[in-house]
């Protein structure tokens, strides 16, 4: 009791974590007065995309300025276009679905599991048309879609496969780490994710033949300057950036140890309370622990949003990822068909996130629990 009453700030659900040594690097590339490349190949952004493709496990590895960004060049990489469709969760952030409608294509949205809240593989399997080009598994909060059952699923119907690892850096799946799951996997180095950029992203893959396109596509579809060869943008991540990112990489493991222990104190302390449906161990799944997401067991969405209030009240940075499935907001409801998606709509209005970032430890973890604890009880 002693201990929850130091916190005298609000715990966050994310924050960004650094120290001189970003400080360091940042100035050293502004020092150098090479903030950005024409091609996006500074020597920066060089040594980050190889250390990540190390980190990773695959072969190739490209940045771009953000993991929309990757996300909508890894969709044109695969030549995704207007007369397609892809596979999507409606449940995840809307980056997700609004690359594929920047293409052109036709988002189509399939139900999650309700435990692991990634995408159903049976609901996938069934959604699958003479017109679908890829499928998105997102590893949502950080644990790994199950990519075995998914990727045998896409190589029958010869779709490709794009993991949206945005929340997942460091989760792995039967000792492969995300990125090196499917064809081409989408990172994000957002401020909040669990190392960041400030802004940026990478595309992931062992295939030489979509590391190509991606060249042009990050830089206005020029195979070299002023002759553009397809349709692209300016995707390019600056050096600042990159900077950055190799430092933050090199922190990754201990930023993941001390969220992964972060989740199994609060799995510990919170498992006695019958209204909380915690997150399942996977046998061969490592969870990257992006978000710690609880369901309140029968909740309705008003519900929830009174409790996850009454815990910000009382310090604890809890949110809820996703309140609004991507089916339901209005664009996508307009543009595109109707879907039923019964396990998707349940989460939206049960589901919360609370803290385990690197950045705290086992005093806020204790607050933490004892809030969300007393919180239940007074009910
Ligand atoms: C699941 C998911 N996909 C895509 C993105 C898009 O990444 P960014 O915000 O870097 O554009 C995010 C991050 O916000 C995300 O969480």
């Amino acid at each position: 009791m002693v201990r929850a009453l130091k916190i005298t700030k609000k715990i966050p659900i994310n924050m960004p974590l650094f120290s001189g040594e970003e400080v360091q690097a940042v100035t050293e590339v502004l020092k150098s007065g090479i903030v950005t490349n024409k091609s996006g190949s500074g020597p920066k952004v060089l040594q980050f995309e190889r250390a990540f493709a190390r980190y990773v496990g695959v072969k190739y590895s490209l940045a771009f300025n953000n993991g929309t960004a990757a996300l909508h060049a890894s969709l044109l990489a695969a030549d995704v276009g207007p007369e397609d469709e892809v596979i999507v969760p409606s449940f995840t952030f809307v980056a997700t679905a609004e690359c594929v409608a920047l293409t052109g294509a036709k988002p189509v949205f399939v139900d999650i599991d309700p435990l692991s809240y990634c995408m159903d593989s049976e609901s996938f399997r069934h959604a699958i048309t003479g017109r679908t080009r890829a499928v998105i598994p997102v590893h949502l909060y950080g644990l790994p879609a199950d990519m075995a059952v998914i990727n045998e699923i896409a190589q029958k119907n010869e779709l490709i496969v794009i993991e949206d690892a945005a929340q997942a850096h460091g989760a792995e799946y039967y000792g492969k780490k995300a990125g090196a799951l499917g064809d081409m996997a989408c990172f994000s180095f957002y401020a909040s994710k669990n190392m960041t950029t400030g802004e940026g992203g990478m595309v992931t893959s062992v295939n030489r033949k979509f590391l190509e396109k991606l060249h042009l596509i990050r830089v206005h579809g020029e195979s070299r300057e002023y002759r553009s060869i397809m349709i692209g943008h300016n995707y390019r991540l600056p050096e600042m950036e990159a900077a950055i990112g190799c430092v933050q990489l090199s922190k990754l493991p201990k930023f993941l140890e001390k969220r992964r222990k972060n989740a199994a104190l609060l799995t510990e302390k919170l498992s006695d309370i019958k209204s909380l449906e915690l997150p399942m161990a996977y046998e061969g799944r490592k969870h990257g622990w992006y978000v710690y997401t609880v369901r309140l067991k029968g909740a309705n969405s008003g519900k929830r949003n009174k409790f996850v209030k009454h815990l910000n009240r009382r310090r604890v940075g809890a949110a809820v990822y996703y309140p609004v499935p991507i089916h339901k907001m209005p664009y996508y409801r307009e543009q595109f068909d109707e879907f039923n998606l019964p396990n998707t709509e349940k989460a939206s209005r049960q589901v919360f996130s609370l803290p385990v970032h690197p950045g705290i430890g086992e005093m806020e973890i204790n607050h933490i629990a004892k809030t969300v604890e007393k919180a239940l009880r007074k009910k």
